[in-house]
């Protein structure tokens, strides 16, 4: 397995494996992920099992401290070195799932925001993944927003990066 961030030329592989986690209504389409591709490809990261992508985790960079759906489909939002990394997708298909990849991702999401100088991850999930995202080192916020694409709240939770990894604003890309 590799991690590594994205390019414009996973576009087909990235909205293939979004249409396998998300109902058609829920799911990011092919353009919004062409725009998001385009401006910020450094915070999609990428398990890969040789030329495959297995599960995929992404979203883009804010200094907003708090996360809103306009951010999921606005790509010019993107602050490349805003103090907020949002994470507004985890995908992984029904095949490859439970074996540990999207936390993986997530770390690495954590890792690399910290090495970027960010003061950590901020994502909006249902109240079933509470749990979930808690035990990857989340801390839930409350309800934030009910949601335009099903109409469920979703709870705000936040993972703050230690100081002591926080290092400056300066871009690192991931290479592992
Ligand atoms: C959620 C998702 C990304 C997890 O991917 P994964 O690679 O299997 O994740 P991990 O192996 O790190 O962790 C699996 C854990 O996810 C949690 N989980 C997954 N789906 C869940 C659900 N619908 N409700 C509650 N917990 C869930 C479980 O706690 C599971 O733990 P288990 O191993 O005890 O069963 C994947 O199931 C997926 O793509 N689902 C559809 C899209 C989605 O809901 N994304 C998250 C939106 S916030």
């Amino acid at each position: 397995m590799t991690i590594r961030t994205a390019t414009i030329a996973d576009l087909d592989s990235v909205s293939s494996v979004e249409s396998l986690c998300f109902p058609s209504g829920e799911a990011f389409s092919r353009d919004m992920f062409a725009r998001n591709l385009r401006r910020y490809p450094g915070h999609f990261w990428l398990m890969c099992e040789g030329s495959k992508l297995i599960s995929f985790v992404h979203g883009l960079a804010t200094n907003l401290p708090n996360i809103s759906e306009r951010m999921y489909t606005d790509a010019q939002l993107h602050v490349d070195n805003g103090r907020w990394q949002m994470i507004c997708g985890v995908d992984t298909p029904p095949a490859y799932r439970c074996c540990g990849y999207a936390r993986q991702l997530l770390q690495t999401a954590m890792k690399d925001a910290s090495r970027r100088g960010k003061k950590g991850l901020v994502l909006a999930c249902k109240d079933n993944m509470i749990p979930y995202y808690a035990s990857v080192g989340f801390v839930d916020e409350g309800v934030r927003f009910r949601s335009a694409y099903d109409g469920l709240l979703r709870h705000q939770m936040r993972w703050h990066a230690p100081r002591r990894l926080r290092k400056n604003t300066t871009h690192v890309p991931s290479m592992r």
